[in-house]
């Protein structure tokens, strides 16, 4: 790896899998990380699992002592209490490093606002959660505690047609003039084979694939391209 910048890989598993097939790809991924050659120290590599699957990840990860971090998908926008269903940041933390928050998922089918996804942003940081804030284009408000971006156009996620990485890396820049973020992914049918034109950006330091994580084969093909981009 060339660029001399820390890279982060995060699959976005999004609502699938049973804990059967949770368990197959913990256990297919740490048979491909131990035949691989990749060098894990300039790679950050984060899953972000269903909330059920929280504690078993942490767990497998232990046990099978794999370079991978653990994210949760959502957050709790209020503290533990009664608020029945809802998942917090009390809980959240004694298994995940990150929380993603404002995926366009979450906006459009659960009716999340900017001050819902406000509140995500403050319970995170009270828990020792870092959030990665997603953003759909330029324009979308950042929390000011948001120092880890993604940056995913609606129409790019699972259509198959990725933004181009100029593009991607034009967003970033500015991103992090406007709102002095740190780090900035992107996402939006990221694949094994368009991996390593957007780890080549300046600007992004990673990517956030959905479909291809759920596969650890095309997952991990996608690590090992991004380590030798
Ligand atoms: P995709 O999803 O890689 O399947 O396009 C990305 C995301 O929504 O995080």
């Amino acid at each position: 790896m060339t660029h001399g910048k820390k890279i982060t890989i995060a699959g976005n598993w999004k609502s699938n899998k049973s804990e059967q097939d949770v368990l197959d790809w913990f256990k297919q991924t740490s048979f491909l990380v131990k035949e691989s050659e990749i060098d894990f120290s300039q790679l950050e590599i984060v899953v972000f699992v269903p909330f059920l699957y929280l504690s078993i990840a942490k767990k497998i990860i232990g046990d099978f002592n794999l370079p991978f971090s653990i994210g949760a998908q959502s957050i709790s926008p209020y503290p533990s209490g009664a608020y029945t269903g809802e998942i917090t940041g009390e809980m959240i933390t004694q298994y995940a490093k990150y929380v993603l928050i404002g995926h366009s998922e979450r906006r459009k089918f659960f009716g999340e606002t900017d001050d819902i996804l406000q509140k995500k942003v403050e319970e995170s940081l009270k828990n020792r959660l870092e959030p990665l804030y997603c953003i759909q284009n330029e324009e979308t408000i950042i929390p000011k505690e948001v120092e880890f971006v993604a940056y995913e156009p609606i129409w790019a996620i699972g259509s198959g047609t990725a933004d181009s990485p100029e593009n991607a890396d034009k967003v970033a820049e500015a991103i992090k003039r406007k709102w002095g973020v740190k780090r900035v992914l992107y996402g939006g049918s990221v694949t094994p084979q368009n991996v390593a034109s957007f780890i080549d950006m300046p600007s992004l330091d990673g990517v956030l694939p959905g479909k291809i994580s759920l596969d650890a084969q095309l997952f991990m093909e996608l690590i090992q391209n991004a380590s030798q981009a």
